[in-house]
C-alpha cells in the first residue's frame, strides 16, 4: 500500500493582523513548518461580500516564498481574471463551479500554463453536478467547501466529510481538497474519508504553535516517522 501523503494548505485570511505581524512574518513561521502551500482566498465583493486582494498579494508571495501557492478564487466570471493569476504565479487555480457560465475552456486554459486546474463547489452544490466534468479528465483539484464561502472561522457544515467521500468514490485519482472549519477533531476523518489537501485558516493562526499544530492536521504518521528515526539515532 502506498503511503498517502495528506498536504496542509493554511489560509492567510484568518492572519489576525492587528497583532502587527508582518505578512513576511507570516511567510517565514509557513516555510518552517510542514505546509506544503500556502492558500490564498480571492474574494470580489460580488460572488461573495467580502473583498480580498488581487493577483498582487500573489505575486508579492510567490516572489518570497518557496511554498506553492493554491490560489482560490471567489469571483463571478473568473474567466475574466484567471490569467492575472496564472501570470503571477499560482500553482493551483480553483474556480467556483457556481460562478462560471462555460467552466471547460476555463479549465483548459488553466491547464495550457501547466498549472493545476480546480474546481470548488459551495455547500449546497451536490457531489454528482460534477460527475460529467470530473469525466472530462480536465479537473486537476476538487476542493470542497466545508463551510459557505465569504469568511473564516465558521463551523463545519455536516455532511460535508460525506460528500468528499462521493468525491472520492467517482474519481479515484482527482486531488481533493477540503475548505473552511477544517480543526483537530475533524482532521482525521477528513483525511480517511479521502481529502488530500487540508485548507486551515483559524485552526492553524489562532493556534500558539503554527508548527506542530500544521504537523497535527497532517496526521500521526509525519510522528510515527520521526520516532523511526529518533530510533535510529539512538
Ligand atoms: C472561506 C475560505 C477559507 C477560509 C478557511 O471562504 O475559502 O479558505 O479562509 O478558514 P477556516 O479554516 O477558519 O474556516
Ligand atoms: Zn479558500
Amino acid at each position: 500500500m502506498a503511503l498517502k501523503m495528506v498536504r496542509v494548505s493554511p489560509s492567510i485570511l484568518a492572519v489576525d493582523w492587528q497583532n502587527e505581524i508582518t505578512l513576511n512574518a507570516v511567510i517565514d513561521q509557513l516555510e518552517h513548518s510542514s505546509a506544503s502551500f500556502i492558500h490564498l482566498d480571492v474574494m470580489d465583493g460580488k460572488f461573495v461580500q467580502n473583498k480580498t486582494f488581487d493577483e498582487k498579494m500573489v505575486e508579492y508571495i510567490r516572489n518570497r516564498s518557496t511554498l506553492m501557492m493554491d490560489v482560490h478564487l471567489m469571483v463571478e466570471n473568473p474567466e475574466k481574471v484567471i490569467d492575472n493569476y496564472l501570470k503571477a504565479g499560482a500553482d493551483i487555480l480553483t474556480v467556483h463551479y457556481e460562478a462560471c457560465k462555460d467552466i471547460e475552456p476555463v479549465l483548459k486554459r488553466i491547464r495550457s500554463k501547466n498549472v493545476l486546474a480546480g474546481v470548488a463547489i459551495s455547500p449546497k452544490t451536490p457531489a454528482y453536478k460534477l460527475k460529467d466534468l470530473l469525466k472530462t479528465g480536465l479537473v486537476d483539484v476538487v476542493l470542497v467547501m466545508g463551510v459557505e464561502p465569504g469568511a473564516s472561522a465558521q463551523t463545519f457544515i455536516p455532511g460535508m466529510a460525506e460528500k468528499v467521500a462521493e468525491i472520492r468514490e467517482m474519481d479515484k485519482n482527482v486531488i481533493i481538497s477540503i475548505d473552511g472549519g477544517v480543526n483537530l477533531k475533524n482532521a482525521k476523518l477528513l483525511r480517511t474519508v479521502g481529502a488530500n489537501i487540508l485548507v486551515s485558516g483559524s485552526t492553524v493562526f489562532k493556534s500558539k504553535n503554527i508548527r506542530k499544530t500544521i504537523q497535527a492536521l497532517r496526521g500521526s504518521w509525519g510522528s510515527k516517522f520521526a520516532k523511526l528515526f529518533k530510533k535510529d539515532e539512538d
